[in-house]
C-alpha cells in the first residue's frame, strides 16, 4: 500500500474515518468490528472530531482502539473554531482524550477557520505540542490564501498537515491546495473519497467500464482514483467490515494512464481556481 509521511512517522495512505459513527446503538457492534477489522490489516489512521456526534464517535473510537497498543495507532481529532483559543482548546482536547481514553492525539486539526485569530490557535497548539499532549498540528478545510496566511505567522510552518474535500467529483484543490501543500511535503488529507456514496457516478459508463476492467465496485474506483496522488491520506468512512475489505483491496490498484484520461474527460479537472468546496 502507498505511505504517506508525517515528519519521520510513515504510515499507510489509507485511513479510516468515523463522521456519524457512534450515533445508533443499534449500529456499534459492526462499527467496531469495521474499525478492529482496518487495524487488524495494516490501517494505523482513524480520523474523529470532538464534532461527531458531540464526542460520540471519540468514544467509539475509544472502545475500538482498547485492546491495541497505542503505538500501533496513529489517531486524528479536530477541534471546533469556536474552540481555538489557547484555554478552550485546552479543555476540548482534555475532553477528546478522554473520550479516546489516551493521553495524547498523534494529529490535532482546526475543524475549520472562525473569528480566533491564527497566530493565537497556531501558539495553543504549539503549546500542546510542548506538553506532549500532541505529536502534531494541522488544520482542515482551509485554501490557499488561508494557507499562505497561516505560513507568515510565528510557528505556521509547523503545519503538519490540510485536510480537505477531495473526490472525482471534487477536484478544485487540484488547482492550487493540492500542488503547493505536495510542493513543501505536507501531507494532504483527502476527507469523503468516495463521495459519501453519491450515486451519480453508479451510471456513469467511463466509472463502470473501470471498476468492470479491475473488477471493483464504484466505491473502490473512487478511492483507487483518490490515491493515486503522492503524499496524501485518504479516509473514507465506513460501518460494514466488508466494505473496509474492500477499501483496503482498493489502496493496492493502480488505475492505467488510459482509465485516468478516460476519467478526466468525465470529470475535468480545474483550469482555473475554484471555490473550495466544503461538506
Ligand atoms: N474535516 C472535515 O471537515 C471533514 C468533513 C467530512 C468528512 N470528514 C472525515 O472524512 C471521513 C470520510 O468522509 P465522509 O464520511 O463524508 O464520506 P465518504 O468516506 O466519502 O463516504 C462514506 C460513505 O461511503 C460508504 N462507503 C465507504 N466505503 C464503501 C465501500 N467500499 N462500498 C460501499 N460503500 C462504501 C459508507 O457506507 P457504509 O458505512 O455502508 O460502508 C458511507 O455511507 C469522515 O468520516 C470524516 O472522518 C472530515
Amino acid at each position: 500500500m502507498q505511505q504517506v509521511k508525517f515528519d519521520q512517522v510513515q504510515l499507510p495512505a489509507l485511513g479510516m474515518g468515523t463522521w456519524h459513527m457512534g450515533d445508533q446503538a443499534a449500529k456499534r457492534d459492526a462499527e467496531i468490528k469495521a474499525l478492529r477489522y482496518g487495524l487488524d490489516h495494516g490501517l494505523r489512521v482513524i480520523d474523529t472530531a470532538e464534532m461527531y456526534g458531540s464526542g460520540r464517535s471519540e468514544s467509539l473510537v475509544g472502545t475500538a482502539i482498547q485492546p491495541y497498543s497505542r503505538q500501533d495507532f496513529f489517531i486524528i481529532s479536530k477541534f471546533y473554531p469556536q474552540n481555538a483559543t489557547k484555554q478552550r482548546m485546552q479543555q476540548s482536547l482534555t475532553a477528546s482524550l478522554q473520550r479516546l481514553g489516551t493521553d495524547y492525539l498523534d494529529l490535532y486539526l482546526l475543524h475549520w477557520r472562525g473569528r480566533v485569530p491564527l497566530a493565537e490557535t497556531v501558539a495553543g497548539l504549539e503549546d500542546l505540542k510542548q506538553a506532549g499532549k500532541i505529536r502534531y498540528w494541522g488544520i482542515s478545510n482551509f485554501d490557499q490564501a488561508d494557507l499562505l496566511e497561516l505560513q507568515q505567522i510565528n510557528a505556521g510552518q509547523n503545519l503538519a498537515a490540510n485536510e480537505d474535500l477531495y473526490n472525482l467529483g471534487a477536484r478544485g484543490v487540484e488547482f492550487d491546495v493540492l500542488p503547493w501543500q505536495q510542493q513543501r511535503q505536507i501531507p494532504f488529507i483527502a476527507y469523503s473519497p468516495v463521495a459519501q456514496g453519491n450515486k451519480r457516478f453508479n451510471n456513469n459508463a467511463v466509472v463502470q467500464a473501470v471498476a468492470a476492467a479491475h473488477n471493483l465496485s464504484v466505491p473502490q474506483v473512487l478511492l483507487a482514483w483518490t490515491l493515486r496522488q503522492p503524499n496524501l491520506l485518504a479516509i473514507p468512512q465506513t460501518s460494514n467490515w466488508q466494505h473496509m475489505q474492500a477499501n483496503i483491496a482498493a489502496a493496492d490498484i493502480i488505475l492505467t494512464t488510459a482509465e485516468l484520461t478516460a476519467l478526466d474527460r468525465e470529470f475535468p479537472a480545474p483550469t482555473r481556481k475554484q471555490p473550495l468546496e466544503i461538506i
